[in-house]
């Protein structure tokens, strides 16, 4: 019934930043036959709608991580139109928003904002790869990267501060680490990967630029291109491990 001989990919938190990026390389990839990508509210994902007018292989869907029904619902139209997905990257995050920033004292933690980190940047990510396995699990293969942090490396934590993000960049880490290991039973075609994609341009990092020096800081369409041909070169032994741009493996 499916006649695939291109590839499929999914990029989940494709509204702006990093996520977009990645939609907008794959879509002038010759591999990918249909680029999937999520948004959570159309006001913000001006940019990625306009993209589906100009491209048809693009297909939009709306999904909230922090309510799995959404993730079900996207998962399900995606499997109305394919039986296979080759790629996705989840490059759900958030560091700071309005009154919610990153915490510099023991004195800022709120249980709140705790939550609020985990669900968006670690549950989310474990959720989808429970409702994707699948679509992943065919005769080729194929990549799950979640985009993290080396700020939730607890071998690299030297500075402190930033409590929530960094421990839920930790937990991301062990969930898909831990995933990585049953999806090798029950996928053994399927590479689970974390990636750090370096201090980026976008919304997230913008109010931490400062101290950056400029060849520190990548642009978008760099940032993506990098994460690429990672992804491009992960090998089944590569599953459940935890790579810096460059190809480097980073400590846990
Ligand atoms: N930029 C950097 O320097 C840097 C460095 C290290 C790691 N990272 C990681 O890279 C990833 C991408 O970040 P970015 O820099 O591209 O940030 P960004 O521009 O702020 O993008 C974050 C994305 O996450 C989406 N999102 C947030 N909460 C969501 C939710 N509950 N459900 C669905 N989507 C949600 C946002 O959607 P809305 O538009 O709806 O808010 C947006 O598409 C994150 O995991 C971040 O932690 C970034």
């Amino acid at each position: 019934m499916f006649t695939e001989t291109r590839q499929n990919a999914l990029v989940v938190g494709s509204s702006q930043g990093i996520g977009l990026g990645f939609v907008q390389q794959l879509l002038v990839d010759d591999r990918f036959e249909t680029v999937y990508g999520t948004y959570r509210r159309p006001e913000s994902a001006q940019g990625l709608l306009a993209l589906a007018e100009r491209f048809p292989q693009l297909v939009c869907l709306p999904v909230d991580v922090t309510e799995e029904r959404t993730i079900a619902d996207a998962i399900a139209a995606i499997q109305a139109r394919t039986a296979r997905l080759h790629r996705v990257v989840y490059c759900v995050g958030v560091l700071h928003n309005g009154d919610f920033q990153p915490e510099k004292s023991l004195r800022q933690i709120t249980s709140e904002n705790l939550v609020r980190s985990f669900q968006t940047n670690a549950v989310g990510a474990v959720l989808l790869t429970k409702h994707l396995l699948p679509l992943l699990k065919h005769d080729q293969p194929s990549v799950f990267a979640a985009i993290s942090a080396k700020v939730g490396s607890i071998g690299d934590n030297r500075l402190g501060g930033w409590y929530g993000y960094r421990a839920s960049k930790a937990a991301l880490n062990m969930l898909i680490k831990t995933a990585s290991l049953e999806y090798a039973r029950r996928s053994p075609n399927t590479i689970l990967a974390l990636l750090h994609p370096g201090t980026t341009d976008t919304r997230l990092s913008e109010p931490f630029q400062r101290g950056v020096p400029p060849e520190k800081l990548f642009s978008v369409e760099r940032t993506v291109a990098q994460l690429m041909v990672v992804m491009d070169g992960l090998s089944p032994a590569d599953s459940g491990e935890f790579f810096s741009w460059d190809g480097a493996r980073l400590p846990w």
